[in-house]
């Protein structure tokens, strides 16, 4: 069961789409935004399954429509990743993601008729591109790193790789009513300038269609960064909201540096605790407090020490132990109730276009690491956010690239 909703989610989202429009990039991002809100997720992707199985040396002529030989490994790769997506589903899988071209309303018609009878729901998402700079773009950012065209030179790989598109574009025909009997789909056409929405219904279909308009392939960069010492850390205590000590202060003073010397000055966002609009407070540029970002509350241990909750309250500190994600502070909250509040943050920092900055809490920016670099949080909860550190995610064609530049 799906962690915000009451009923069982059992959801395959079938990707369609010439290649080079951005299937697998929308694949992915969808994946690491429901598997860190909760949801058992799972991409299967065809390339990867003929990549594995057939190895990646395969030129245009291996996707001409008229290569019989070629017709059948594909299709032999398609039913092989759609046969462990539909297993996968069957042993506790909540969303599955079918990343193919799927380029035919009869192809569709099967998958979506092999999902029906399995008592899956089933959305259809494409990806159009009416722009050819995007197309462009994702060709030379994407393509000439793929394995498939490893070691190739570039002019080559990309005149194969349009070779390639050329044939699917031969026989591709885009969504339309007839693949919407007994399913739903979202048509995306240039990346969200124009969407097309045709019976959708339900509570994670509904976010999904959120999350996809928010959705852009601006590149920027993403700094996330406590705020400087407070008095309550200079003593160890957790929570709180005390002001910065001495030390904090030279930070937030560094920090100001740090932002007049980025290329481009970003969108700050704070929590609504003092220590972070105090470490904001000497930038260049405006923050914007948000109480979403405030820091895992502690609830009835707010304002101890680690030392004091393990003497006080033995069970509770155990408890904490063994299960650090699910573990609900007594009338506090757990990692997940961060994790569940954090997401309006998510959509709008996937939103803004331009370079971002955070400055929040610990556990808040475990939460948000776990977002940008694709870890699964019970991985991160335990991974140390240093104080006086700008973490810097650079995004790459698929992933975050990150850097810590400690200024104190
Ligand atoms: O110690 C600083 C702090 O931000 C506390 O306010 C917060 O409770 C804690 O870190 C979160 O880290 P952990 O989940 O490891 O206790």
């Amino acid at each position: 069961m799906g962690p915000n909703s009451p009923h069982s989610t059992r959801l395959v989202i079938v990707m369609v789409g010439l290649p080079a429009r951005g299937k697998t990039y929308i694949a992915r991002k969808v994946a690491r935004f429901l598997s860190w809100l909760g949801y058992r997720t799972r991409v299967f992707n065809i390339g990867d399954y003929r990549r594995a199985r057939l190895g990646s040396q395969h030129r245009h002529d291996f996707f001409d429509p008229g290569n019989v030989e070629g017709n059948r490994a594909r299709s032999e790769m398609a039913e092989a990743a759609l046969g462990d997506l539909l297993a996968w589903m069957g042993t506790g899988g909540e969303v599955a993601i079918y990343d193919a071209t799927n380029s035919t309303v009869k192809r569709r018609a099967t998958v979506r008729d092999r999902c029906v009878a399995a008592g899956l729901q089933v959305v259809f998402i494409e990806s159009a591109c009416e722009d050819q700079n995007i197309i462009e773009a994702n060709i030379r950012e994407t393509k000439l790193t793929s394995p498939d065209y490893a070691g190739m030179d570039p002019v080559e790989a990309v005149a194969d790789f349009r070779a390639r598109i050329a044939h699917y574009q031969s026989r591709y025909e885009p969504l339309t009513d007839a693949d919407a009997e007994g399913a739903s789909f979202i048509k995306l056409i240039d990346v969200g300038r124009v969407v097309v929405v045709h019976r959708l219904d339900g509570y994670l279909p509904g976010k999904l269609l959120f999350y996809l308009l928010n959705l852009h392939v601006v590149r920027r960069p993403i700094y996330l960064t406590r705020h400087g010492e407070s008095t309550l850390n200079e003593e160890g205590r957790i929570g709180g909201d005390a002001p910065l000590s001495a030390k904090g202060t030279v930070y937030a003073q560094k920090l100001a540096e740090f932002v007049d010397a980025l290329e481009q000055p970003p969108e700050v966002f704070t929590s609504t605790l003092q220590r972070t609009m105090q470490t904001a407070a000497p930038l260049s540029v405006d923050s914007n407090p948000w109480r979403a970002l405030d820091e895992i509350d502690a609830g009835v241990c707010d304002g101890m020490t680690y030392a004091e909750i393990a003497l006080k309250m033995p069970h509770e500190y155990e408890a904490r132990q063994r299960d650090k994600l699910r573990y609900r502070y007594p009338r506090g909250e757990s990692y997940q109730d961060v994790i569940a509040r954090l997401e309006p943050v998510i959509i709008e920092l996937e939103r803004q276009r331009q370079p971002l900055m955070v400055i929040a809490h610990q556990a808040v920016l475990r939460a948000l690491y776990a977002y940008f670099m694709d870890k699964a949080p019970e991985d991160v909860l335990r991974m140390e956010i240093p104080l006086h550190t700008v973490i810097r995610l650079a995004p790459g064609p698929y992933a975050f690239v990150e850097t810590r530049h400690r200024l104190v």
